[in-house]
């Protein structure tokens, strides 16, 4: 039953109604993520380094292994999740217990801000007053998120990924929402402008208090398809660096390969498709770490 009032409906307010229903939203949310084992945010800072594709890799790999997997597209202004996920045009179902979310390859759960929107070339709009825009704007969007962790039918799952969007105060608003994440993997390119920006973020998740914490590289090294011959993209040995001076173990080096581009943009993620190539295998590997570490720390509950 939801409880959220309207500012109409919340007369003569004091701070203390609008604390109360903050405080019963935020009940929701617990109590809805208790059938979920482990929530599992794929974050960044930085924009374009492939959070949404590793997300939808991550979750056909932990659904090939045989585990119940959510996700959601926090990415409400640029969604591409569900594309990933092959629920592009699918329908939400409605159900006593909440939102329906679709299911797409392997049986993934999804929710994105697509599965909202009439077509697909919509804009996400935000009526804001003039005054205070960012404020509000802010406000709307963590509402909605929130929503799409709270008001969905997700049922019993092992996991529930989140895919972050880019920029380091968006992954401090879902630790608002979610004070206890389980697991952080932040997604980073051996440049140095990427090492720069999630290092902040990885403080940011570091002084939160996250049990787990993993950096993923991706797009390290290429491969020629023509020759074998391998390269680095970038010379600086970014992620290296990164997890020497943090101390946070590098999970995964997904290596560039023009197939899983392709392949998970059209909404078939590489792992289900071509499992041996080598950026496969990086990720298969990484939900191997990911499923060691939350049973690991199911073990210490
Ligand atoms: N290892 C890789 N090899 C080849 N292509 C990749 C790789 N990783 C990601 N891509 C592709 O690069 C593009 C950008 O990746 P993606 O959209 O996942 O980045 P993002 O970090 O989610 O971006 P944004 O910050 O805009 O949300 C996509 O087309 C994606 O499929
Ligand atoms: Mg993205």
């Amino acid at each position: 039953m939801r409880k959220i009032r309207t500012y109409k409906e919340v007369q003569h307010s004091t701070g203390s109604e609008i604390l109360e229903q903050v405080v019963d939203q935020l009940g929701q949310l617990a109590a809805r993520l208790s059938t979920v084992g482990t929530v599992v945010a794929v974050a960044s800072g930085k924009g374009g380094v492939g959070k949404s594709a590793i997300t939808a890799n991550l979750a056909a790999a932990l659904a090939m292994r045989g585990h119940r997997v959510g996700a959601v597209d926090a990415d409400l202004n640029g969604p591409s999740l569900g594309r990933m996920l092959g629920v592009s045009g699918m329908s939400l179902g409605d159900s006593p217990d909440g939102v329906e979310p679709p299911q797409g390859v392997q049986g993934v759960r999804v929710m994105s801000m697509e599965l909202l929107q009439d077509a697909e070339d919509t804009p996400l709009g935000w009526r804001a007053p003039d005054f205070g825009k960012f404020t509000w704007r802010s406000t709307l969007e963590t509402g909605v998120l929130r929503e799409f962790l709270a008001d969905v039918a997700w049922g019993e799952l092992d996991f529930l990924l989140v895919d972050v969007p880019p920029g380091t105060d968006k992954i401090e608003r879902l630790l608002e929402l979610l004070p206890d994440l389980d697991q952080a993997l932040l997604v980073t390119t051996p440049s140095e402008s990427a090492r720069f920006v999630v290092s902040k973020s990885l403080r940011l998740v570091q002084e939160a208090g996250v049990g787990v914490v993993g950096l993923v590289a991706n797009m390290t090294e290429h491969e020629c398809s023509q020759c074998g011959h391998r390269s680095s993209l970038f010379e600086s040995g970014g992620a290296e660096r990164l997890a020497a001076e943090s101390g946070v173990p590098l999970w995964a080096s997904i290596p560039f390969d023009p197939r899983l581009g392709a392949s998970t943009d059209l909404g078939e993620p590489l792992v289900t498709k071509e499992p041996d190539a080598a950026s496969s295998r990086a990720i298969l590997a990484l939900a191997d770490r990911v499923a060691a570490a939350a049973q690991a720390g199911a073990n210490t509950q």
